[in-house]
């Protein structure tokens, strides 16, 4: 800019339209109204909320985690404390103690569970149950309730595991 024009062109008023709007023929935001720049910060700052507000899903809220309790090569868990740690959860993570892999176990149309490995046959991240699938959040791979793959990039299903009961507990074999 000329610096005269800055001595012959002082700052408009608020509300008034400039120069620039008038030649370019864009008419100023009304008052009060939400700028693009605002509302591009807000989306910044809020993006998660929103993305968990609006999604409601795995990979983006976080997972219900609940720790299991290691027996040779089994994990067991409490089916009512799991129960009253995840009411009607679609999905929960098992932490196994002293590893850092862990489990993923997933509800299924009857109200029983499938128990998958939680790590990601991509690149080994933790992946994220939904309603009936499970979701990488690294890369976006997508596994079916029985581990097979939904949608890439992994090419490999998730390990399964088999379950049974064991008195109060749910018992994922390992091995
Ligand atoms: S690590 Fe899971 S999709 Fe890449």
């Amino acid at each position: 800019m000329n610096p005269d024009d800055a001595v012959n062109d002082p700052a408009p008023p608020p509300g008034a339209i400039t120069r620039r709007q008038l030649v370019a023929g864009i008419a100023p935001p009304p008052p009060g109204a939400i700028t693009r720049r605002q509302l591009v910060a807000g989306i910044a700052l809020c993006g998660g909320a929103l993305c968990g507000a609006l999604l409601g899903v795995a990979g983006c809220a976080a997972a219900p985690r609940f720790e299991g309790r290691l027996e040779d090569d089994a994990v067991l868990i409490d089916l009512a404390e799991l129960e009253r740690a995840a009411p009607g959860a679609s999905g929960v993570i098992i932490a196994l103690p002293g590893r850092r892999e862990t489990v993923l176990l997933l509800r299924d149309d009857q109200g029983g569970w499938s128990a998958l490995s939680g790590v990601c046959t991509h690149q080994g991240c933790q992946v994220q149950p939904g309603a009936g699938f499970a979701r990488c959040p690294c890369h976006g791979s997508t596994f079916d309730i029985e581990g097979q793959v939904v949608r890439g990039p992994a090419r490999r299903a998730l390990p399964r595991y088999a379950l049974e009961r064991a008195g109060g507990d749910l018992k994922i074999k390992l091995q």
